[in-house]
């Protein structure tokens, strides 16, 4: 099997976690690079984890650092649902073995996007600054980059305010740059995403199963599910859907439409503008939006995956 070669960028977080230990066992695709943007938590946390995370796991693969504010600062806007490092109160130990990339994340995302020859995928699983930066500094980007699956935005609703979804809510500016670059693009977002809830049966089995990436999942859906039950965020596996889509789209309804984003609105900044819901818009289409999950298509796909992470 040919993989796919893709970069994930991510503001690790718990939920990111996750997502990348599925994508180290999902046999379809070559991870050149995993490239930190603030948006969880600051930058520097994010950074961090990623290569914490890879080296616990084992995972030999390119880390590095990214953007440490978004193009309108948005100010200490960092909440409670990832905990002040990003992973709850999981701990993993600090990486003694590995060390950054020497280049920055749109350096990063230039390079392999030349060697890959047209074929590299993004899945961009936080607030879109590295991205931005990547295509305004390097245009070419716009023909050498495949396919961006992202999570974030909403046909309908939003988790930081009524209308705007927390990764495009962090960095709309970024986000209005990258989505009128012309890339193909799909857009994961929480009409989707808020059903993709883990439960007590898919940690359990992932404990029982024993591997280090296995009880890691399973120990930061423990730390989820107690902040749900305090009144936080439930185990929603938002990042890992985005790179279902990418792999088994059967898991998902996707619909070609109109998408934009409000960027300069006081309250509105970061509302997600589709064809979906907004009989008004008559653009072109320019994204494929998920509209409907298939629950158990996909928690069957995740376990799968994270169980064969860091398995040689
Ligand atoms: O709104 C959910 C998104 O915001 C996820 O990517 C989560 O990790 C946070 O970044
Ligand atoms: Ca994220």
């Amino acid at each position: 099997m040919t993989q796919r070669p893709f970069i994930i960028d991510c503001d690790t977080g718990t939920d990111d976690a996750i997502a990348l230990m599925a994508a180290f066992g999902c046999p379809e695709i070559n991870v050149r690079a995993i490239t930190s943007v603030n948006g969880n938590v600051p930058e520097e946390y994010t950074s961090a984890n990623n290569l914490n995370l890879t080296e616990y796991l084992g995972i030999d693969v390119e880390v590095a650092r990214g953007a440490t504010l978004p193009f309108y600062p948005r100010g200490d806007y960092y909440g409670p649902t990832h905990g002040k490092t990003g992973l709850g109160d999981v701990i993993i130990p600090d990486a003694c073995r590995t060390s950054f990339s020497k280049d920055m994340a749109p350096e990063v995302i230039r390079r392999i996007a030349e060697e890959e020859k047209g074929e590299l995928e993004l899945l961009v699983i936080g607030p879109m600054t590295n991205i931005a930066i990547a295509i305004s500094l390097y245009p070419q980007l716009k023909k050498q980059i495949k396919h961006i699956w992202f999570m974030g935005g909403a046909a309908k609703g939003g988790n930081v305010s009524a209308t705007a979804e927390f990764n495009i809510w962090v960095d709309p500016i970024a986000a209005k740059l990258v989505m009128s670059a012309g890339i193909p693009m799909t857009m994961v977002g929480l009409d989707v995403t808020e059903k993709a809830v883990l439960g007590r049966e898919e940690e359990k089995e992932l404990r029982e199963y024993g591997s280090k990436a296995s009880v890691l999942t399973a120990d930061i859906l423990e730390y989820m599910f107690k902040r749900c039950k305090g009144g936080g965020e439930d185990a929603l596996m938002h990042d890992a859907l985005a790179l279902a889509a990418a792999v088994i789209p059967e898991c998902l309804e996707c619909r070609e439409t109109s998408l934009d984003v409000e960027f300069r609105g006081e309250y509105t900044a970061g509302h997600t503008v589709t064809g979906v819901c907004n009989r008004r818009v008559h653009q072109e289409a320019n994204a494929s939006v998920a509209l409907e999950l298939h629950l158990d298509v996909f928690k069957k796909w995740l376990l799968e995956c994270v169980k064969r992470c860091g398995e040689a």
